[in-house]
């Protein structure tokens, strides 16, 4: 088969490669891979991963050979999975049974493969802020793949969504989406929240710790302004309406059998995961290069069946 692998001569540093088929353990089943949608996670592991390696964590596919142990989809299934011992940018992958969910026949592979990490990260954040129905929950960093998700799950589970993005060009969107209040900055949101995710880090976590109301909490899910966080002194001197406060880091890697959570996601056609721009997964290595951007929609890759 072939498989985009680690090359650091090459453009992008990968080069499509011919490499051995996949081996699956017990538990895991054979995947024919249709499609990939990397993840800033994905593109962020290129540089530190070994020579000759598969990257990618997630996609969509069909089942060729089902797990050897009897448990899990069959073969033919259409299903999404996630694998952070990536080999994922490959034409068959194999993946662990608790990471692989079935999904309805008519959903697409493109839509299928950008739900795995994004989607899951969202749903599995929010659980972590319990029960959030008639509260105030913000989400910093609305417009990424996981913020637009977490606002639509945050809208069905009852809370009163705060969306926060930089880009005004999407606050009608994330209106549509479920949020009842948009902000371009954290400076414009004055009534204190029962709980937030942040996925941007630096000052947006600063100020979106400054905003929690007693006993709640930010899970500081992404980073992805890249910048340090400063608390400045009082930060965390609590008086009565501020006491218990606390900020919780999140990691995907940890949480364990996303199955059933990615059957739920996928069942769900009208979950919006946005525009999309679907390519050729022969052009990664060109994307890549290119600094990996978005311009009309999340990239998608379609894996062919041969080079
Ligand atoms: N902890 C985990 O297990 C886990 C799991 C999933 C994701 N993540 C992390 O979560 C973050 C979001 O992931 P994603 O897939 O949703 O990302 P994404 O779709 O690539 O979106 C990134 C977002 O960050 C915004 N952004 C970047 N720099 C910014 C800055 N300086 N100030 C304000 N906004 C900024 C971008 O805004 P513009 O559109 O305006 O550029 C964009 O909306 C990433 O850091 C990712 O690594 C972590």
């Amino acid at each position: 088969m072939q498989a985009w692998t680690i090359d650091p001569g090459a453009l992008g540093g990968l080069s499509l490669q011919d490499t051995q088929e996949p081996a699956p353990q017990a538990h895991e089943l054979l995947v024919q891979v249709e499609a990939f949608a990397p993840n800033p996670g994905d593109l962020a592991a290129l540089s530190g991963q070994a020579a000759g390696s598969i990257p990618g964590w997630d996609g969509s596919g069909t089942v060729i050979a089902p797990a050897a142990d009897g448990t899990g989809p069959r073969a033919g299934d259409h299903v999404l999975f996630l694998g952070l011992a990536a080999q994922g940018w490959a034409q068959r992958r194999a993946v662990p049974v608790a990471m692989t969910a079935v999904a309805p026949p008519e959903a697409s592979w493109e839509h299928l493969a950008t739900l795995p990490v994004p989607a899951t990260s969202a749903l599995r954040a929010l659980r972590k802020l319990a029960s959030i129905l008639g509260r105030r929950i913000m989400i910093v960093g609305a417009g990424s793949a996981v913020g637009r998700i977490a606002v639509q799950l945050a809208a069905r589970a009852g809370a009163h969504v705060i969306a926060v993005a930089r880009d005004e060009g999407q606050h009608q969107e994330l209106r549509r989406l479920g949020a009842d209040e948009v902000h371009s900055t954290l400076a414009t949101v004055t009534t204190r929240v029962h709980g937030a995710i942040d996925l941007i880090g630096g000052q947006h976590l600063v100020d979106a710790y400054a905003l929690l109301e007693a006993g709640s909490t930010v899970i500081a899910l992404g980073h992805a302004a890249g910048a340090d966080e400063h608390f400045p002194y009082g930060a965390f001197v609590s008086d009565t309406t501020t006491a218990n406060r606390s900020i919780t880091s999140f990691f995907l890697g940890s949480e364990t059998d996303l199955s059933a959570e990615m059957a739920y996601l996928a069942a769900d056609s009208s979950l919006d995961v946005g525009a999309l721009d679907v390519r050729s997964w022969t052009r990664l290595a060109e994307w890549v290069a290119q600094g990996a951007p978005r311009t009309s929609g999340r990239p998608v890759f379609r894996v062919e069946r041969s080079k």
